[in-house]
């Protein structure tokens, strides 16, 4: 697909319409397997932003909102391996379910650190939903039970994901010319 629209993309790798198709389609699976439970999802800031914002408009059981926020990347391409928080849950977790909402999984450090924070909490269930998956950069398993799309190993920005804190804006997401990295 030709990047027609921002300047700086080589391609673009999903369009408006496809993501909008697959996160509505997310949203009902998940509406369907969390009926009569009040899950509460959890945003790992900041990727998640348009996807969960997308996602939850198409969720129609009653749900509440947290955010967490990890950091690892400091900006760059590459996982440093050491996740931290920035910010932690408003809410308790115990006895709830609690849906993580992340934008992609690639190393899994950060979903793996995440997994075993929150499951000390004593939540009820834990589970992934994920809009992206880079299998081949697996480090660490980590179970994706709502997944939007899976990639090859090549950094993407774009519907919340940035380069240098760029492209959360893009309403589609793409692979960035070589020039610009
Ligand atoms: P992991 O710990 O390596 O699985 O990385 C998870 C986090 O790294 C994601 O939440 C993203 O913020 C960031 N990340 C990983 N791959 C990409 C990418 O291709 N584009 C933008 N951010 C990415």
């Amino acid at each position: 697909m030709p990047a027609d629209n921002h300047p700086d993309l080589e391609k673009i790798v999903i369009s408006k319409d496809a993501l909008k198709a697959r996160v509505r389609a997310l949203g009902r699976e998940i509406s369907r397997d969390f009926t009569g439970r009040k899950p509460i999802f959890v945003g790992v800031l900041r990727g998640c932003a348009l996807f969960l914002s997308d996602l939850l408009q198409n969720v129609t059981v009653d749900c509440s909102l947290d955010f967490i926020c990890p950091s690892s990347y400091e900006g760059g391409m590459k996982s440093t391996g050491v996740v931290r928080l920035l910010l932690d849950l408003r809410e308790s977790i115990e006895n709830r379910d609690v849906i993580i909402v992340e934008d992609i999984v690639d190393s899994g450090l950060t979903m793996n650190y995440l997994l075993s924070n929150l499951g000390t909490r004593r939540p009820r269930s834990i589970t992934v939903c994920a809009l992206l998956d880079k299998p081949s950069c697996r480090k660490a398993e980590v179970p994706i039970r709502y997944l939007g799309f899976t990639l090859d190993d090549e950094f993407v920005v774009g519907y919340g994901l940035d380069y240098k804190e760029l492209y959360r804006n893009l309403p589609y997401i793409g692979v960035l010319k070589k020039s610009r990295i």
